[in-house]
């Protein structure tokens, strides 16, 4: 099927190559004319595993086209994703859809009927029903539907989550919209991933209470890790345990130092401001807002006390700052707050990460950009895990020691076994686990 993207962004850059992918005409539609010319040279603006190689291949196999003009893009096209950016508005935290509204506007100027046009953007309930009169007030005489369809992609992980979904989730409100649907998502179906057919508004929730949800889990087990710190107890092990209940089940409950990213912040709070307008207030929600805000700045006071809250003046080595590994993103990282927290004590901060510096740059000033792990820690009072990149598992300790001037490590991803970091000399906190259990307990087996 003919299909057009709106908005080159991560998610329309990801849909639209796998759609490519599984046998689409697939042609991309963005306003920046540099980044189309640089897709139109094979190269693709973010950090994601195996997707240039992908954009290449269906390139060349003419399957996937890159252009700045809308209307050559939606010419007999019979679909049309929006896939734009909801950021939060800053002065209220509700999305910002201008972007959504304004694609929705160009696409009913250049449409030819009949189009079904599908929203893969994050967006509130309802937001479907403002882009149907949207398109109705600019073009009475166009035929189209319009359709809901969320992307629950992660980052580092997007090409297998599009292309092996737990779940494809559309909102029609058509037979026409349902059909097309049915042809654009047939090569998932025929191998056996999941379709649910649902009505507009209940996929456009979807999204925001799936993300609400596994933000919830992260702040429930960072705070039950808080308790663990005080009464003795393990988290990995807490975590093992719930887990294999499959009615909690095992994913998402690795404590850390607070969730972030492009989308559970800005969705929660998108879906606390929906929940108040409707005057049903999601409060477990807004509680779980303000814990992970609390969580990211407490951070910096954890570390700060293992230097025994003396860090004016010192340095601190921080390793990762992208919100989490295999990304180079830095929205909403929990290194920001973290490191803001640490200057705003006094102390030094260098840093390393292996992808994210470029970007950190944009959130973060006076830091000190290091080329490695090991130049990272070089003279430093303090080395912190941030980020969990897989380079940092296996880190020569040894060496490290050497470098620092002082042998801490605060780990906010609980990557080590405390028993080696302990018999190499290194003063070690973790999360979740008090000092005695992370150097005397069984390590728990992932098995
Ligand atoms: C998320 C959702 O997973 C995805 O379905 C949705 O479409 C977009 O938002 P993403 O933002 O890419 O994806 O990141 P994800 O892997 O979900 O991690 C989010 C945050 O939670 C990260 O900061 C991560 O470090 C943190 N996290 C995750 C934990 O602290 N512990 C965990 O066990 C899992």
């Amino acid at each position: 099927m003919k299909i057009a993207v709106i908005g080159v962004g991560y998610v329309g850059l990801v849909s639209g190559v796998c759609l490519a992918e599984v046998g689409h005409e697939i042609t991309c539609v963005d306003l920046d004319q540099a980044k189309i010319d640089k897709l139109n040279q094979n190269h693709v603006p973010i950090y994601e595993r195996g997707l240039e190689d992908m954009v290449a291949a269906n390139r060349a196999a003419g399957h996937l086209h890159f252009t700045t003009d809308l209307a050559a893009a939606l010419k007999d096209a019979e679909a049309a994703f929006i896939a734009v950016g909801t950021p939060s508005r800053e002065s209220d935290g509700h999305a910002d859809l201008s972007y959504i509204y304004a694609a929705a506007k160009n696409i009913a100027e250049q449409a030819t009927d009949p189009l079904v046009i599908i929203n893969k953007s994050t967006v509130p309930v309802g937001t479907g029903d403002e882009v149907e009169n949207i398109v109705k007030t600019t073009r009475p005489d166009l035929q189209f539907d319009i359709v809901s369809n969320p992307e629950f992609l992660r980052e580092g992980a997007a090409i297998e989550d599009f292309m092996a979904p737990d779940r494809i989730v559309i909102g029609v409100e058509t037979d026409h919209a349902r059909k097309v649907m049915a042809e654009i998502y047939a090569p998932f179906a025929a191998q056996g991933y999941p379709i649910l057919y649902v009505n507009r508004r209940t996929s456009e929730l979807t999204k925001y209470a799936a993300n609400s949800f596994l933000a919830l889990k992260l702040a429930y087990i960072n705070e039950v890790a808080e308790l663990c710190e005080v009464v003795g107890a393990d988290i990995k092990g807490v975590s093992k345990g719930i887990g294999l209940d499959p009615r909690i089940g095992e994913k998402f409950l690795n404590a850390g130092p607070g969730y972030g990213g492009s989308c559970f912040p800005k969705d929660t709070l998108a879906l606390v401001r929906t929940a108040q307008d409707h005057e049903r207030p999601l409060r477990l929600i807004e509680m779980i807002v303000s814990i992970n805000e609390y969580r990211k700045r407490a951070m910096s006071r954890k570390i700060a006390q293992m230097c025994e809250n003396e860090v004016k003046g010192k340095k601190i080595a921080i390793l990762g700052l992208t919100f989490k590994p295999n990304t180079d993103d830095m929205r909403e990282a929990p290194s920001i707050a973290i490191i803001q927290g640490l200057q705003d004590m006094g102390t030094t901060i260098h840093a390393y990460d292996p992808e994210g510096m470029e970007n950190a740059k944009r959130y973060l000033n006076n830091i000190t950009y290091c080329d490695s792990a090991l130049a990272c820690v070089d003279s430093a009072d303090a080395a912190v895990i941030v980020t969990e990149w897989d380079e940092f598992r296996t880190l020569p300790f040894a060496e490290i020691k050497t470098r620092m001037r002082k042998p801490v490590l605060v780990d906010l991803r609980n990557l080590y076994d405390g028993q080696s970091l302990k018999a190499v000399g290194f003063d070690y906190q973790c999360v979740g686990r008090p000092q005695e259990t992370v150097i005397n307990s069984m390590p728990v087996s992932d098995d």
